[in-house]
């Protein structure tokens, strides 16, 4: 079967991004990573796709002021002209319109760092610690329309231990990511995640979640 061909939006350092590259470099992966794009033209992420020789493209967000659409039209001429069959979103700081998370119902990808439905939005870990939460983890998500929100592909936890700080527990959580974002990718290329209402089935089962 013809590999699936992903492009990968990001704005910083993209080291999910790099983890998504190294899975696709198995030539039975169920997916190629074909682009990597990002809203930030010095994204650091950038040059680490390029050294791994996937081209790459900037669609900077400051072009278009404040005329969101604008910019996701510009974005979306760029994965369109290029065969974009999914998205994976690792590290995109821009919110996406109905418009365009619509266009892409079920191929468009999101990774969080937390255990959704808990802890939408920033700053999961340092909100994790003030909580003081048992466990923390993150989540390979399908994007609707309403933020951190849509049906889970994939999740992990990681215990939240005495004297974490939030970097310890953000590079605990961010072991999980490079682990569960190419897992979910494999499930999602091989067409084997079906969204029934607002869940996944993956191979007809319920995913297991930890929130
Ligand atoms: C990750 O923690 C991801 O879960 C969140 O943004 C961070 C991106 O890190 N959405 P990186 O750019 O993939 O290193």
């Amino acid at each position: 079967m013809a590999r699936k061909r992903v492009a990968v939006l990001i704005s910083g350092r993209g080291s999910n991004m790099v983890a998504l590259i190294e899975a696709a470099k198995d030539a039975s992966f169920p997916a190629e990573i074909a682009r990597v794009v990002s809203n930030d033209p010095s994204a650091q992420g950038l040059e680490r796709a390029a050294a791994a020789n996937i081209p790459t493209a900037a669609v900077d967000h400051r072009a278009f002021g404040k005329d969101r659409e604008a910019f996701e039209r510009a974005l979306q001429s760029e994965l369109e002209a290029h065969g974009t069959e999914f998205i994976c979103l690792a590290g995109f700081m821009r919110l996406l319109t109905p418009w365009f998370v619509t266009q892409w119902k079920e191929r468009l990808i999101n990774i969080h760092p937390a255990l959704l439905p808990e802890l939408r939005g920033l700053h999961t870990h340092a909100r994790a610690l003030a909580e003081g939460r048992q466990w923390h983890g993150a989540t390979v998500h399908f994007v609707v329309p309403e933020m951190d929100a849509g049906p889970v592909i994939r999740q992990a936890r990681v215990p939240v231990l005495p004297g974490d700080t939030e970097q310890t527990l953000a590079a605990r959580v961010l072991e999980v990511e490079h682990r569960i974002y190419p897992e979910a990718l494999r499930l999602v290329a091989e067409g084997r995640v079906q969204v029934v209402g607002d869940a996944c089935l993956v191979d007809g089962k319920p995913v297991e979640t930890f929130s």
